[in-house]
This record gives C-alpha cells, structure tokens and sequence, in this order.
C-alpha cells in the first residue's frame, strides 16, 4: 500500500467536537465543522446579540434601514472571500442554506416550457431529482435520467452516457460533481462544453466539491453551480453557495421571495427574511483554518485515505469495484460481501449494527441489487479505521 504522507491523522480528532468513542466515516453526509470554527460563529452570534437590528437590518445585506452606508454588506464581504476560494467573483455568488435549497432556485426560475425535458442522471441525489420532478411537472415538463456506465469504464464514458442522453426536448442538465452514494467524481469539464454546444443549459450540483478538490467555478463553463459549504469546506450548518454565470443571473429567484425582489440578485438573496446568518459569515474562518493546515496537503491525505481505504475494503471482502483513482476524491464506495443482503431494510440494519454494536458512523446503502458502503474520510481519519470497518463487517 502506498504510504500515506504528512502528519495528519487520530491526534486532529481533538480539534473537532465529534464523540470520540465513535468512529466517524461520514464525513461528507452532514459535514462536521472544527471547534475553530464554531467558536469564529459563536463570536458572530455574540456580535449579533448585543445589537441584533443594527446587525440584521444595517449592516447584514443591502436590504438595510438609515442612511446607506459606506462599507459592503456583511454578506458581500463573506460571498467575496468564498468566491475567491472556488475561483469566482463576488457579485455571481451568493450564500444559500444548502444544495438543495440553491438548486431548488435554479431549477423553479428555469423558463420550462411544456414539453421540455430535464436530464439527470441514475446517479443523481434523490432530493435534486425530486424537485426537478416537481418543478418540471409544474409546467408540463418532464424528467430523464441518464444511465451512467460502470465505474470501471472511466471518465470518458461517463461523458459519452451523458452526452448522448441528450434528446430533442432537453433543455438542461442537472449534473453531480461528485455523486453521493456512488462517491463518483465526474468529468464535468468535458459535460459542461459538450452540453453547451448542443444547446442545453447545465446545472452543476457540486454538494461534495468545495474543500474535498480543487475547484475553479468560472472555468467550467456551466450555467449555474451549487457547492456546500458545510460538508467538506469545514463551515457550520447550514452553509452553501449558489454561483450564476453573468449572464444567468436574471430572473434567478430564491425559493423565498422577500424585501430584495427587483433589487438585483445578489440582494434578492441576501435578505429571505429573518433568519441567522451566522454560518455564512463563520464561512471565511473555515477557509482560512483549511489554510492554515495547507489545503493541497489536506486534501492529499483525504484522497490518499479514501483510495488506500476502498483498497483495503475490496481486498478484505474480494468485492473490489475496480474505480479508476481519478474519480475518486475523499470518498469512496465499496460493494459488500453478497450475504449481507440486498434490501434498504437489510442496509438500515447493517448500518444500524454497525453504529450500535461497532461504534462506527458510515454511510451504507441499497443500491443496484446490492449493498454498498461509503467511507468518508478526513484528517481525523487514519487507515486503521478504515481496518476496524472492514473487520467488522467481516465478523458479520
Ligand atoms: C450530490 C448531492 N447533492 C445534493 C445534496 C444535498 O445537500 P444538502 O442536504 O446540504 O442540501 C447532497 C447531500 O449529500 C449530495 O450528495
């Protein structure tokens, strides 16, 4: 096996709030923000609590009561640093609470006309594909997902499949970055052009992508994308991007129409009422902490973990999946050994045994006739968790 480089590993635990008598594989699923960061929040829930409407209605976002003042927004400020963390400009991004709620936005503003088509993919989140479902049936349009080919036949497959899902009546794309239960990167640079020129618009649905690979929003082409903020990006719940090419920006709607309609996008969503903004605006100290450990060498040690981990899980159970390295990022998926079932039920109770008898949090799913299990992995994480997981699963 290959070793895995730098210092990273158990000692980091202690810099997270996570129950150390638990062996935490999930990162990716809901995030898990360091003590660091909570503690920048904290700081900014207190600065909110000793003059909440001065900090909500002055100085939060350009919705603002007095006299307009000299300095950006608060959220400005914050969207200013995310965006040149993901390689984009200020004014085309802003914060939504999640992926689901920035694609929820690009997917009712969309101009579907009946009869048009959505493409996804058979890889694609179940709540991304529920409200393309449901936007789409709105209007008399419909939904298709694309089959995706095995993971073994690599990225340009993959490319292929997409590409030539496209029918008549596609007018847009919703496209993971990184796909949730499969753990799949993929090869979105080679999609996005594609698409473009045969005239469909693309969404990209980067939930995973921020802080887990390097990521240069601007440069890929696509219409919109959508990126968390609180999974792999080390931010607080409930932290996401949402960025909007130039010329994608009108008519581009939050799902919560407020004070900032006809104001200009970045200020329509800036301000959907009352709310605390204390997770986007924690966003910067998360950069800045995933600076401080280096962010190449973080994200090395993740990756290395999660290619080294999936190795030694296919080689314990003989069920390796043959992935190619190159659309693996800092999670991977592994099938189980067959006689540990096939159902959701038998995966809810294999993953319930593993957190209850095994103290081990992993994401564990029915999928294609079989069980898979996705380890996450971060710098908290060493191989030899990765060893409990396979032995347990083993001893089943
Ligand atoms: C590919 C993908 N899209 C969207 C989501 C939804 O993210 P959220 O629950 O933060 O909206 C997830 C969550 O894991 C995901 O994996």
């Amino acid at each position: 096996m290959r070793p895995l480089k730098s210092s990273f590993g158990r000692s980091w635990l202690s810099q997270w709030m996570l129950d150390p008598s638990v062996l935490y594989l999930n990162h990716g699923t809901v995030g898990a923000p360091p003590r660091r960061v909570l503690e920048a929040q904290q700081s900014i829930r207190d600065e909110i609590e000793r003059q909440p409407s001065k900090f909500l209605l002055r100085e939060l976002s350009a919705v603002s009561t007095g006299m307009p003042r000299r300095e950006a927004p608060r959220l400005r400020a914050a969207a200013l640093e995310v965006a040149s963390f993901v390689g984009a400009r200020g004014e085309d991004l802003v914060f939504v609470e999640n992926a689901t709620t920035g694609l929820n936005a690009v997917l009712r503003s969309f101009p579907l006309r009946e009869g048009d088509e959505v493409l996804v993919t058979d890889h694609g989140y179940g709540s991304v594909v529920n409200a393309a479902v449901f936007h789409a049936g709105e209007r008399g349009a419909s939904v298709r997902a694309a089959e995706l080919p095995p993971a073994s036949r690599g990225k340009g497959a993959f490319a292929d499949a997409v590409v030539s899902a496209i029918g008549p009546r596609t007018r847009l794309l919703v496209i993971d970055h990184v796909t949730s239960e499969s753990a799949l990167l993929l090869p979105i640079e080679e999609i996005v052009p594609r698409c473009r020129e045969r005239g469909v618009e693309v969404a990209v649905d980067g939930a995973h992508a921020p802080g887990a690979i390097p990521l240069d929003v601007s440069s890929i082409g696509a219409d919109w994308y959508v990126g968390n903020l609180h999974k792999w990006a080390y931010a607080p719940r409930s932290s996401a991007f949402l960025w909007a090419a130039p010329g994608r920006q009108e008519g581009l709607h939050p799902p919560v129409i407020s004070w900032g309609i006809g104001r200009g996008w970045t200020t329509e969503f800036d301000w959907v009422g009352t709310r605390d903004p204390s997770a986007y605006l924690a966003a910067p100290a998360a950069i800045a902490f995933m600076k401080e450990l280096g962010i190449d060498a973080m994200r090395a040690y993740n990756h290395d973990l999660a290619w080294e981990g999936a190795r030694l899980l296919g080689a314990a159970w003989g069920t390796w999946p043959e992935l190619p390295e190159s659309m693996v990022g800092t999670m991977a998926t592994v099938p189980l050994p067959e006689r540990l079932g096939s159902s959701k039920e038998d995966a809810a109770r294999l993953r319930d045994a593993l957190l209850l008898e095994h103290r081990i949090e992993v994401q564990l799913h029915a999928w294609q006739r079989r069980l898979w299990v996705r380890i996450s992995t971060q710098i908290y994480n060493e191989l030899s968790d990765v060893e409990r997981l396979a032995k347990a699963i083993t001893s089943k």
